[in-house]
């Protein structure tokens, strides 16, 4: 199903000279941002903030007051219509009727993608469950580019939840598309990268190690990515106090990394980076923070001027078929259309990317 709107729901949606124009488009905003200051006069953007959120809510609206756009929206669904029953279809399609761009975070995997099936205007997705990122990958690349000054030949440590982490798949499929990076996945086994997610790397002619050790990986790296135990994808609370605390970055372990590697993180932090870090120069995750207002802001920009289409749906139904996520938007809303790619005993939900294996 293609849209007629330019949505970012996956960065797989648009080609890397598309994300490295949103980069130069940043910097260019970053170093003049006075020519920018009306580039969005009377339009508005809605955010639909079904989850909690911080930087990723707020950068995106001072992204927009300050291109000289407004805002309108909730970040708190129970003081909407959602609180009545109202489904993400009508949410969306009435919002979007209001917004010139719309941006939406939202607990369950495939949210976004399914939000753009009916809205009316370009949908931007701000996190969908466990699944993507794309703007915090974004803030990544850009974070990266200006601090190690390239997007290729780089050893990437990844470290903590990796299986729920959206922000840490994002940027994996992202970094997987320029040449010569190399992945160090630092989890506990039950906490390892998915699957999809480790073929996309293969696929993509990159490199990755699997690995329990912070120490082992530590001085190999020139990024390490510190992400938090997501606590509330967690099953039970047992399960997540038996993960929590495993890795804890500090100045011990600083002290075994290359005088030049940075430190990253998406935020929020919860102690898996102790205070004491902050003060050290390859601390760079609140600038990085800093850094996602200037691509979001680059970003609305260029949704907004673009009439560009985009392939929201491009695999079939399947007879009898659901996704086997129960964490996928399909198992939520249900009048959803099914649509799964691939063919044989092997098809990938479109939504969520959960492969299903068929038994014949
Ligand atoms: C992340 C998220 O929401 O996925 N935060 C963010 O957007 N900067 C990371 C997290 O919540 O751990």
């Amino acid at each position: 199903m293609l849209s007629e709107y330019p949505h970012l729901i996956d960065l797989a949606d648009h080609p890397v000279v598309w994300w490295n124009g949103l980069l130069d488009l940043a910097q260019e905003i970053m170093s003049n941002p006075v020519l920018y200051a009306n580039s969005c006069r009377g339009k508005i953007m809605g955010t639909l903030f079904y989850e909690p959120s911080t930087r990723t809510q707020m950068s995106f609206q001072t992204a927009m007051l300050r291109l000289g756009g407004t805002i309108i929206g909730f970040d708190n669904p129970q003081t909407s219509s959602v609180a009545k029953g109202e489904n993400l279809k009508d949410t969306t399609k009435i919002v979007s009727g209001y917004s010139d761009v719309l941006v939406i975070r939202h607990p369950v995997a495939g949210a976004a993608k399914a939000a753009a099936l009916t809205a009316d205007c370009p949908v931007i997705n701000a996190g969908d469950g466990g699944h993507l990122h794309p703007t915090q990958t974004l803030t990544d690349l850009m974070t990266l580019r200006c601090e190690k000054g390239r997007l290729d030949g780089l050893t990437l440590g990844l470290c903590g939840d990796l299986l729920n982490g959206r922000t840490v798949h994002s940027l994996c499929k992202a970094m997987a598309c320029y040449p010569d990076n190399h992945f160090i996945l630092i989890s506990t086994k039950e906490l390892a990268m998915p699957a999809y997610i480790k073929d996309f790397i293969r696929a993509h002619g990159g490199t990755y190690e699997e690995t329990y050790s912070l120490e082992e990986a530590i001085p190999k790296l020139d990024m390490l990515y510190m992400t938090r135990i997501q606590r509330e994808r967690f099953a039970s609370a047992e399960e997540y106090e038996a993960q929590k605390d495993t890795y804890i970055l500090d100045t011990k372990k600083m002290k075994l990394a290359k005088p030049d590697m940075i430190v990253m993180h998406p935020l929020p932090r919860v102690d898996e980076i102790a205070m004491s870090v902050d003060d050290d120069p390859r601390a760079l995750y609140f600038k990085q923070a800093k850094y996602g207002m200037y691509i979001r802001m680059a970003l609305i920009l260029t949704m907004l001027q673009s009439n560009q289409k985009t392939e929201l749906l491009s695999g079939s139904a399947h007879k009898g078929i659901c996704c086997r996520n129960p964490k996928c938007i399909t198992n939520q809303e249900e009048y959803l259309p099914r649509s799964f790619t691939g063919k044989g005993t092997t098809l990938t939900c479109e939504y969520c990317d959960e492969r299903l294996l068929l038994m014949h």
